[in-house]
């Protein structure tokens, strides 16, 4: 028996860098999986061949998450597939960086309706199917599970990325109290907040071995991280392996969060 056979789960932004390993861990770990996407249809549809190579069942479903209707869409799209929902990983998301005094309107408010206000819109989505459908005991103990992705970045601020850790940070409080509000009704949810996951996203903090060097000072654990490292702690915080866990932050960093910094006494 796989730890998530048979449940269904969706990856908001799977054709890209983490959300495409997590997909392909959760498929591996027995769960049918629908891949997002927004603009890349080839990037999802690599993700669902490798997984139909390897014997699971997936789809690819474009929608782009920070509008109600396109969510509505895309849940109408699941159900009308595979008839429920068990995981929502909120993954999809962006970064639109400038200092401070030059970031316009426009670059604030997309990173903040994808990062923050795309998570709002997919929970809604499937917390109400969580009630509607209830626990169903043979494919696990909760109602319904949700995996924020986060960043180290809803704790570490960080200067030219307002936006970004903004919207970080308010994923954290977000998850927080949704957690807080639905674990009566047994539904779990968390965040994981990655450190430095080697992703398009992050291209030029490590495509050089100068720029590559630099981010291991921050890094303890002195390596940077792999789409599988979230993988792994995606299907164990869907699993029912992590049942007594909701409202928390796993941080999956090599130590980033450790204040670096002060590992030679600061
Ligand atoms: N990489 C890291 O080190 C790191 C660290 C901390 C947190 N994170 C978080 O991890 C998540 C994934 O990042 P990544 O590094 O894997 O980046 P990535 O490789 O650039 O992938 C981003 C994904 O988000 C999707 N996306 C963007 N806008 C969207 C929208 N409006 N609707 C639906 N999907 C959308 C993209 O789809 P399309 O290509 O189809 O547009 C793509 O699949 C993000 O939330 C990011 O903040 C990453």
């Amino acid at each position: 028996m796989q730890p998530l056979q048979d449940q269904v789960a969706l990856v908001t932004g799977g054709s890209s860098g983490i959300g495409a390993g997590v997909a392909k861990c959760l498929a591996q770990a027995g769960a049918k999986v629908v891949v997002n996407y927004s603009s890349s249809a080839e990037g999802a549809q690599q993700v669902v061949r490798e997984i139909e190579s390897e014997g699971g069942t997936a789809i690819s479903v474009q929608a782009d998450v920070s509008q109600a209707d396109r969510v509505q869409h895309l849940f109408q799209q699941l159900f009308d597939v595979f008839g429920t929902i068990d995981i929502l990983v909120n993954n999809a998301g962006l970064q639109k960086d400038a200092a401070f005094v030059d970031m316009t309107l426009d670059d604030w408010n997309k990173v903040i309706s994808v990062n923050l206000t795309g998570q709002f819109l997919c929970s809604q989505q499937a917390v109400k199917e969580f009630l509607r459908r209830g626990i169903v005991p043979e494919r696990s103990c909760a109602a319904g599970k949700i995996i924020c992705m986060s960043s180290v970045h809803e704790v570490i601020p960080w200067a030219g990325r307002c936006n970004y850790a903004a919207s970080k940070g308010g994923v954290m409080l977000l998850m927080q109290s949704m957690a807080q509000e639905l674990a009566p009704q047994k539904i779990r949810i968390n965040s994981i907040g990655p450190g430095a996951i080697q992703t398009p996203i992050n291209r030029s903090a490590w495509e050089t071995p100068y720029a590559k060097a630099k981010l291991l000072n921050l890094i303890p654990y002195n390596r940077i991280g792999v789409v599988e490292d979230i993988g792994k702690a995606a299907v164990w915080l869907a699993s029912d392996e992590s049942d007594y866990v909701t409202g928390t932050t796993l941080y999956v960093d090599g130590g980033m969060t450790l204040y670096p910094g002060f590992a030679t006494g600061g």
